[in-house]
């Protein structure tokens, strides 16, 4: 028996003895019997209470009661091995270059990039009829708390409720005092992206099993082709990358960094058959990856037809380019050049440009990583208004902010140099963090990015050539319980609402991801809400040789972490075996994003107003489609052609000339002003909103 087995019997044992007892904090600390819980809007007796572990069309050769029974008495040799296998732990050698590992018990300590054995197809297999229990824990949904053990096969939730029928010779896994939660999904991240003359240092094995040991299970990655590039050949080149060496699952937005009809096709090509259901845009990095207005409308548009969601990094390059030019020609070519040249309103007027933009064409918008209270209104604004918009933050917002662009130290500083910028405004994480509990923003991701010292010090007499980008994917689930939970700012549904639910709901793998329910994979992690650690890169799991939370004391610690089914993090200890992790494919068409779209169309579509034909006179243009008196570009008329109707008696303006003319002409400049009439319900209604 593993020492992890041994140990969960222990427990189990004990368990049974004691009364459970509840998390201090949570409003829970006093022992309480154990009884089903309630649901926001009552009692659902029985929700979780599946007890029906193999549905007969469940039934497969290793899972017929009878192999069951046979298992509960004697491990099967495959059983067996699987066991040997995962305590076949081999420690790292942190002296060495080569740290060739599949299941490593990792100690705490910076691990440095590596190649690892290929995730076995037959330890997979072994893996899969993995059968585990998780006993004694608080089960947390977006929508509800429950008291509940979860009951897990073949990688997938098979029971979730009290007093569950399970095989013997299940592993169980004590969960009492701690909470039972959907493992966290990162919507942002960039593994080894190539970047600014130098790749990311953390790459998809370091990064995902960093991902894995802060209690995240799927990261959601960004494939970005080059300017003129193939937006397929980027996906493979992505896949052959990420599929050998995550840890755990990922899915892949897709970058739309220039355009033509090809990039459309392609576009298609990649919602019909590759599993893409978002395209991101960039607003920013002009030169590189910009899109100019013109392309940005075509790109929505096309993310609208092909119902996939449209997302942008919402900066203004243009501006940023000339304020970077200023600041270098000012002497300012430290760090804080970089937070000077992109204040918050370069950030706002893209985001509401964004919305505008996204709202004329009808497409449904995401905006990443919102960083800026500024930004954050101006998408409250627009939400408000009816545009179809979901917001993203990232932890580097949540848990710090620009000051250390101001910091003496230059390493420091660059350390923390990303885009759109952490802001100086020391309001700004709270903010984010209210704006995350009421609604406004929806996702947490990180835009993990790393570039270790001499990576950011390519630019270390240019601020505008720091490679941009910060850690994140390992400690963001800690960081938002911290400034979320503890700070009594959202409770632990909200919490699993912004780390995962809301982002498997906006990229269609909902509830396959983001929920504990049968059916749903088994990602998982064990929270101890009680534990502390202090973060710092020391005794990260990235790459990456700075950590912008150093220091940090957070509460809240992915005791286990359970992805697929199997075990990934054992009290604290990483076990991951790169190429365990799978391609989720993102089917278009959400219902939760796209659901609302077809009747917002129908409800806004312009309608023609019936009337008979105008059959008065029409001036002539002459051959280019101008009349006959300009001056400049604006047309000029004479009083004579501007009134087709002569003057009244006494010399005034007849009243039955309209104050439009086709010369462009809209109004007698000779005659005063009137004060605007405002007409409230105009002959045929009045429009509201876009016409989509
Ligand atoms: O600073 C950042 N965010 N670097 C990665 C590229 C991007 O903007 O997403
Ligand atoms: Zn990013």
């Amino acid at each position: 028996m593993s020492s992890g087995s041994r140990r969960a019997s222990q427990f189990q044992q004990e368990r049974e003895d004691e009364a459970p007892q509840w998390i201090p904090g949570l409003g829970m600390d006093k022992p309480r019997p154990r009884t089903l819980g309630t649901s926001f809007f009552g009692y659902v007796p029985d929700a979780f209470a599946e007890k029906t572990p193999y549905l007969p069309s469940e039934r497969t050769p290793a899972t017929t009661p009878g192999k069951a029974d046979k298992e509960a008495t004697a491990p099967s040799s495959e059983q067996g091995d699987q066991s040997s296998s995962l305590n076949g732990q081999r420690e790292m050698d942190a002296s060495s270059d080569e740290g060739v590992v599949t299941e490593e018990l990792v100690v705490p300590r910076r691990v440095r990039p590596m190649v690892a054995e290929p995730w076995d197809d037959n330890t997979a297999e072994v893996s899969a009829q993995n059968r585990l229990l998780i006993k004694g824990g608080r089960v947390v949904n977006d929508d509800m708390m429950q008291d509940a053990d979860v009951y897990i096969e073949d990688g997938v939730i098979k029971q979730v409720g009290l007093n569950l029928h399970t095989p013997g010779g299940t592993r169980v896994v004590e969960a009492k005092g701690h909470l039972v939660m959907p493992g966290g999904i990162d919507t942002h991240t960039h593994m080894q992206l190539p970047f600014m003359g130098t790749f990311a240092v953390d790459d998809f094995y370091t990064g995902t099993r960093a991902a894995l040991a802060g209690g995240t299970t799927m990261i959601m990655d960004f494939a970005i082709p080059q300017r003129g590039e193939s937006l397929v050949e980027a996906y493979h080149r992505w896949r052959t990358w990420a599929d050998p060496k995550v840890c755990c699952d990922y899915a892949l937005h897709v970058g739309v960094t220039w355009w033509s009809d090809k990039v459309a096709e392609e576009m298609e090509e990649l919602t019909d058959q590759h599993g893409i259901n978002s395209f991101k845009m960039f607003m920013a990095y002009k030169d590189t990856w910009q899109l100019g207005d013109e392309d940005l409308m075509k790109a929505f548009k096309t993310c609208k037809e092909l119902c996939a969601l449209a997302q942008v990094h919402a900066e203004n390059g243009d501006i940023i380019k000339e304020n970077s030019k200023k600041m270098l020609s000012l002497g300012i070519t430290g760090p804080e050049g970089h937070e000077l040249s992109r204040p918050e309103e370069v950030e706002a007027e893209a985001t509401n440009r964004a919305c505008v933009l996204a709202n004329q064409v009808g497409c449904p918008l995401y905006i990443c990583k919102v960083m800026s209270k500024s930004a954050a209104a101006a998408l409250g604004q627009n939400l408000r208004r009816g545009t179809l918009v979901w917001g993203e933050t990232i932890v580097a917002a949540l848990g710090t902010d620009g000051s250390h662009y101001y910091n003496p130290c230059w390493q420091h500083a660059a350390g923390h140099v990303m885009s759109p910028p952490l802001r100086n405004d020391p309001r700004t994480p709270n903010l984010l963090m209210e704006l995350l509990n009421v609604g406004d923003l929806q996702t947490t991701g990180t835009d993990n990015c790393t570039f270790s010292a001499s990576q950011k010090a390519i630019g270390k007499d240019d601020f505008t050539k720091i490679p941009n980008g910060v850690n994140g994917v390992e400690d963001r689930m800690s960081v938002i319980w911290e400034k979320g939970v503890v700070s009594g700012k959202m409770d632990p549904c909200r919490f699993v609402a912004v780390t995962s639910t809301n982002a498997a709901k906006i990229f269609n793998i909902y509830p396959k991801k983001g929920r504990i329910a049968v059916g749903s994979d088994a990602d998982i992690v064990v929270w101890n809400p009680h534990a502390t650690r202090v973060i710092s890169a020391k005794t990260h799991h990235q790459a990456v040789d700075f950590n912008i939370f150093e220091g940090m004391e957070v509460h809240g610690i992915a005791d286990y972490v359970i992805c697929h089914g199997r075990v990934v993090v054992e009290e604290g200890e990483v076990r991951a075996v790169s190429g365990m992790g799978k391609f989720v494919p993102t089917p278009a068409n959400c219902p939760h994003v796209y659901g609302r779209v077809q009747e917002r169309d129908r409800v806004n579509s312009p309608q023609k107003v019936e009337r008979s034909p105008y059959d008065g006179p029409v001036i002539q243009l002459n051959g280019q489609g101008r009349s006959p008196v300009q001056e400049g570009n604006i047309m000029a008329v004479s009083q004579e052609t501007f009134y087709t109707r002569g003057p009244t008696r006494s010399g005034g303006v007849n009243l039955h000339d309209s104050s439009f003319h086709v010369s462009g002409a809209q109004v007698n400049d000779k005659s005063p002003k009137r004060p605007s009439v405002k007409v409230n319900n105009p002959p045929g209604g009045r429009t509201s909103g876009s016409f989509w």
